[in-house]
């Protein structure tokens, strides 16, 4: 019982003591002193709609109490009829009307969808794919991101929206573009690949040795022959591309803020919407160049996987170490997976407040009104064609409420955690490359991780490794493939200060060139576990694993461990199963300097993984939120400014009763109640907050 209250309390206690100013290392996204803290929005396409229906969509908006909505992304045909010809007075009578209606707005620039004279008069501007096919006009996405000719009529559309709305006072930020995804090959990309790897190896010999391109006979004589490919190529090209596609979409940003941040307000933030765990592009480089990140968020049907849908809330979070948006989600249903089944009653206020929880400030659904063509006709919305309410517009009306209510104290809080899972984009792409066995997915090895850690710790970042690590006591690297020495030496300056470093299978086996560390995993690392892998086993049948923590199985992958240091203890051995295996060390352990680092070299069983876990966090002296929360109950407090605010959400569909480790007032009641315990219909929440 006391170390219930003990772990509640420190960590509200943490944050009193921290007074005012002095926030989390997260903090909220935006913050306008004359706009709610919580922001509940609807992407809105008044371009789609005759003048005279705006103002009841509107008028519909604020009966839900939607206070914003995000306008323009896609409208350049509107905005831009003829090359030269700017017609900006329909979106100043639509930002307007929204200001009547207490509707702030974020304005898209239209870049994902160029007007169809522009790619007809000047075709290089649309993408080339990998087979050398060159895009036509329709659908969206069809330019090159690349193009210099496209980036000086994305600058020219972008500047003319900043000067005309960047003082705007009802617009509170701009969204560049929509959901960066398809990389250009044409030769314009070609040449700029070929000028950043002359820029990062210096000379083609020095390229040839880190690619080894001695095999095939690959050695190149010029930077002018080296193809553009994104599979089925040298590793250090491979990963070299990527990251190319992840600076070309930075520069593809700065291109537009250069555009508008002359002409705009400080307090209008500039974003661009993401999408989870896609690996088109490195969002950590992307995001450096962005105030806020902001992403879409969408789920199958209603058996979401709510573990990991936090961890994607996690990982954005973690673009800027702070608070983020939604920008998009769905009301109930999406049109574009195989079964577009809906989310049940009561899942989309589930979402809503599982987003909030893991720190968004802003959740809008995509879209309020369909458009009566067009490729998503089928898709979630919270009116129809009629304009007139749909089933789920009353829950959403419902979040909208709640949000008013909550808004005063969840402002100026956000997710703190001392447990971090680590995201590299260079070592899911080199697994990516050569997965060795097909179902070895990066990312679902990370989330196999991150959901017992979640489960029990209730606050988990996912952050990137070159993020500042000191304030956490356990850190997970769930397979670090790629593992450069300057990250190397961080990492070991964090565990030798006292840190708890877990380094998951494949880890260290490249270095930053994507080539073979000669040193065998965890490389650079292995000196300080005091052991190595011997061999590794892409595993068909699963293996007998047997530990401290218990007996279990490893399936998919299975490293052998060897041991070269006295003090290096061995906590799990693998039983009898491929000959290599039997009875060797399966996960080891090494006390260096004030922490550990603990090495795992298979993918344990959900159920033997979350028995390490439970170690390591005991270990590491991070306790839960909520002890003994039940099953499916999903736990979330938010912190900052001297509150400590509770989010607790039953994914079950069946009812739950929860022991508060304190008694909580209770925000969403009619009048403040204080509990002590709280009961959770299916699909229930609460909002709480500490006093
Ligand atoms: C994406 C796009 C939107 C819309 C939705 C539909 O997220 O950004 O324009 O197409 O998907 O789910």
């Amino acid at each position: 019982m006391k170390s219930r209250f003990r772990c509640f309390a420190a960590a509200a206690i943490t944050v009193i003591l921290s007074g005012a100013g002095a926030l989390p290392a997260f903090a909220q996204a935006t913050a306008y002193s004359d706009k709610p803290a919580l922001l509940l929005g609807a992407a809105w396409y008044p371009e789609q709609w005759p003048e005279s229906q705006w103002d009841a969509d509107l008028a519909k908006m604020e009966a839900a109490h939607i206070n914003l909505v995000r306008i323009g992304e896609f409208a350049w045909s509107t905005m831009e009829p003829l090359e030269g010809d700017f017609r900006f007075a329909w979106l100043d009578r639509a930002i307007a009307l929204a200001e009547k209606h207490h509707i702030c707005v974020v304005l898209g620039t239209p870049t994902a969808a160029p007007p169809a004279w522009l790619t007809t008069k000047y075709p290089d501007t649309l993408r080339i794919d990998e087979n050398g096919i060159r895009a036509e006009h329709g659908n969206r996405q069809q330019f090159s991101f690349t193009s210099p000719r496209y980036r000086e009529f994305a600058h020219q559309i972008a500047e003319k929206m900043a000067q005309r709305y960047g003082h705007n006072p009802n617009v509170v930020g701009w969204q560049l573009d929509n959901e960066y995804a398809a990389a250009s090959f044409d030769p314009e990309a070609k040449a700029q690949f070929h000028q950043w790897l002359r820029k990062k190896y210096g000379s083609i010999g020095n390229l040839n040795n880190r690619w080894t391109t001695a095999y095939w006979s690959q050695a190149y004589d010029s930077f002018d022959e080296i193809p553009v490919r994104a599979e089925k190529e040298n590793p250090g090209l491979l990963l070299d591309w990527k990251r190319f596609v992840s600076e070309t979409w930075r520069s593809y940003s700065e291109n537009q803020i250069g555009a508008i941040r002359p002409h705009a307000d400080k307090r209008q933030f500039i974003t661009t919407n993401t999408m989870g765990w896609f690996s088109g592009f490195d969002e950590y480089t992307v995001h450096s160049d962005l105030d806020i990140a902001a992403w879409d968020d969408y789920i199958g049907g209603e058996n979401y996987d709510y573990f990991d849908n936090g961890a994607r809330h996690d990982l954005t979070r973690g673009f800027k170490n702070k608070n983020f948006w939604v920008m998009e989600t769905q009301p109930a249903f999406v049109n574009w997976k195989s079964v577009n089944a809906s989310l049940a009653r009561g899942q989309v206020r589930d979402m809503a407040w599982q987003a909030i929880g893991h720190g968004a400030d802003a959740v809008e659904y995509w879209q309020w009104r369909s458009a009566l063509n067009g490729q998503e006709e089928y898709h979630g919305v919270l009116v129809g064609a009629d304009g007139a309410p749909v089933p789920v517009y009353a829950e959403v009306a419902q979040i909208g409420e709640e949000f008013e209510k909550a808004a005063k104290a969840l402002a100026g809080t956000s997710p703190d955690s001392s447990v971090a899972v680590i995201n590299d984009y260079d070592s899911r792409w080199a697994i990516d490359f050569q997965r060795h066995n097909n179902n070895f997915d990066p990312v679902a090895e990370m989330v196999a991780f991150y959901k017992p850690l979640r489960d029990q710790a209730q606050a988990v970042d996912v952050i990137s490794a070159r993020s500042p690590l000191d304030k956490y006591r356990l850190i997970v690297a769930p397979a670090l493939n790629v593992l450069p020495k300057d990250v190397a030496d961080r990492l070991l300056a964090y565990v030798k200060g006292g840190g708890n470093l877990v380094l998951g299978p494949r880890t260290g086996m490249k270095d930053e060139f994507n080539g073979l560390n000669v040193e065998r995993q965890p490389g650079p690392l292995a000196g300080a576990l005091g052991g190595r892998v011997e061999q590794f086993y892409a595993l068909e049948n699963k293996v007998p694993v047997e530990g401290d923590f218990g007996p279990g199985t490893a399936s998919i992958w299975a490293e052998q461990l060897g041991v070269n240091a006295k003090d290096t203890q061995i906590l799990a051995r693998y039983g009898v199963s491929n000959g290599w295996l039997d009875h060797q060390p399966a996960v080891i352990t090494r006390k260096v300097g004030k922490g550990t680092i603990t090495y795992v070299g298979a993918w344990l069983d959900d159920a033997l993984l979350a028995k390490l876990t439970s170690i390591l966090l005991k270990k590491s002296g991070v306790e839960p939120i909520v002890p003994h929360a039940p099953n499916g109950v999903e736990v979330c407090l938010r912190s900052g400014k001297g509150k400590a605010v509770m989010i607790l959400i039953n994914h079950n569909k069946t009812d739950v009763h929860v022991s508060l480790p304190r008694a909580m007032v209770d925000l969403l009641a009619p009048a403040a109640t204080e509990r002590n315990s709280v009961d959770l219909p299916p699909y229930g929440v609460d909002v709480l907050e500490s006093k």
